[in-house]
């Protein structure tokens, strides 16, 4: 069975999550849920990154220590999983004794490209990384964080040496970073020369020791890429990191592309490891037009949010919405609109309108035979998975949910036409029967290839029509809906679906 690995940042524990940390999760369960009903073996990762300055000064303002402060904290990003039915497969956290003896394995896999030295220059601390001198203004690193002068002796990585090595896998793989703008904003930044890394820490101690150099730790950034083979068991189960990390796509947002794009594959490369197979950033999430910020009070939470709409429409939305991979605004007048429009009138009409004549008829004899239009109806039903196939590839989800309404429409305008309920007052028994049977196929099809992004509305529609809606396959089959149960409207316009 082919393997496929998909994985979300891992959150900083500092702050309670939101929508937008929720987003990269919803993204990834997503391509999750696709990949499986393809019948691949995923293996889908999330957690939390407990370990750096800034975490470490969030616990001391709490007056806790910071292992309780993180034990804590990564709860509310663990309960994301059940509030968004997040369907990852494991959760790691970089405080683990599994992750720390794998971070510490990786280091030692990398000695020989890491030298040690002296430290001068300004810090971000909210961003965790280093900034140039040219980029500070006014105390401030380029993304708006305070800076702080940093001077101590430190581990250093020598990432200046795979500059060329970097610039060939961007030239031979060119799918390696995703989107097109990223990259090449990427290959910019590696083309306009890479200094070495430090790669240690000595002023504060919350973080993995380096070995046998227990005063620094390692830089969180070390620490925290290493999640992504530490949850695979590397180093003692090297079989399973090789089978996973080479399908490996890592989502990330715009602003961390850097550290998974250059860092980290320059590490891997001096570990001897294999490369992921892509890098995709998506944009930035607004609330209501403006940047979320607890003082402008427009944060959105995950467990508002879903109570007002449930978890299947804020995951529809964000990505029909938003095309992913670019910034975007969240506005509740806009998840409004998409309620009334393209879920109530388009879908729920469709599925309640269509598969309210075999529930009153009780059941029906399918029709293969059709006309033209049936037939037409039946491809565009049964080309659905594939096309989406070559668009979830690519990350593209807003694409994928263009494509399943494109079919939704289709078949709302074959209604239209084919007028079942003329059929039926008329007694033309073979062409009612042929018109359902396109109809349900293509309902089928919607149902199979939304299940993705909506889950519980899907497995309703499954319910209806009688289906498993398990595999992509089942779009090949022939099927034979005979038992359907009410099917009341999914999208009711005074309650929550
Ligand atoms: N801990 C690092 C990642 C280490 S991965 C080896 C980190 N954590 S974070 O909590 O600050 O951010 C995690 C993810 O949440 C990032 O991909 C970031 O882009 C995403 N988001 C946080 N706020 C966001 C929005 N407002 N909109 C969309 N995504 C945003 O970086």
């Amino acid at each position: 069975m082919s393997k496929f690995y998909i994985t979300t940042p891992i959150y900083y524990v500092n702050a309670l999550p939101h929508i937008g940390s929720s987003y990269t999760s919803i993204a990834a369960d997503i391509i999750a849920r696709f990949k499986r009903l393809l019948g691949e073996d995923v293996f889908f990762l999330t957690g939390t990154d407990e370990h750096g300055m800034k975490v470490a000064q969030s616990a001391e303002r709490a007056g806790i220590s910071p292992q309780e402060f993180c034990d804590d904290m990564s709860n509310n990003f663990r309960e994301l999983s059940s509030m968004w039915s997040l369907t990852n497969d494991d959760f790691i956290r970089t405080t683990e004794d599994r992750h720390i003896k794998s971070a510490s394995a990786f280091w030692k896999a990398i000695e020989h490209d890491i030298y040690i030295s002296r430290y001068e220059g300004w810090y971000d601390v909210r961003d965790e990384a280093f900034v140039q001198e040219s980029d500070v203004k006014d105390g401030k690193g380029p993304s708006g964080g305070e800076v702080t002068w940093m001077e101590e002796e430190s581990f250093f990585f020598r990432l200046s040496a795979y500059q060329e090595r970097l610039l060939d896998l961007y030239n031979t793989r060119p799918d390696f970073i995703g989107p097109e703008a990223k990259r090449n904003e990427v290959i910019q930044f590696v083309k306009d020369g890479l200094k070495d890394l430090c790669i240690s820490r000595t002023r504060f101690s919350w973080g993995i020791p380096v070995p046998n150099h227990p005063n620094h730790v390692m830089y969180v950034w070390v620490d925290a890429l290493t999640n992504y083979i530490s949850a695979l068991g590397y180093p003692d189960n090297m079989d399973r990191v090789n089978q996973y990390f080479s399908n490996c796509v890592h989502l990330v947002g715009k602003e961390i592309v850097r550290f998974h794009a250059v860092y980290w594959p320059a590490f891997l490369m001096a570990a001897g490891l294999p490369l992921p197979k892509r890098i995709f950033a998506h944009g930035w999430l607004t609330s209501e037009g403006q940047k979320m910020s607890k003082s402008i009070g427009n944060v959105i939470y995950p467990k508002d949010i879903i109570e007002k709409y449930s978890s299947d429409i804020v995951r529809y939305f964000l990505f029909r919405e938003i095309h992913f991979g670019e910034d975007g605004d969240f506005s509740q007048a806009s998840v409004e609109r998409r309620i009334n429009y393209d879920l109530a009138n388009d879908l729920g009409n469709l599925v309640q309108r269509v598969l309210s004549f075999p529930y009153k008829i009780g059941s029906f004899t399918p029709n293969y035979s059709g006309d033209d239009s049936c037939k037409r109806l039946i491809q565009l039903a049964r080309d659905l998975p594939g096309e989406m196939n070559d668009l979830i590839d690519v990350q593209d989800l807003s694409g994928g949910l263009n494509a399943i309404w494109k079919l939704i429409s289709e078949a709302n305008k074959f209604v239209e036409e084919s007028k079942p309920w003329k059929l039926l007052k008329e007694n033309r028994t073979k062409e009612l029967n042929a018109s359902l049977t396109a109809l349900c196929e293509a309902i089928r099809s919607v149902a199979i290839c939304l299940s993705p992004y909506m889950p519980h509305v899907c497995k309703r529609i499954f319910e209806f029509m009688n289906i498993k809606g398990e595999s992509l396959d089942e779009i090949k089959i022939d099927f034979v809906p005979q038992v359907f149960q009410k099917p009341e409207h999914l999208f009711p316009r005074d309650k929550k679906c």
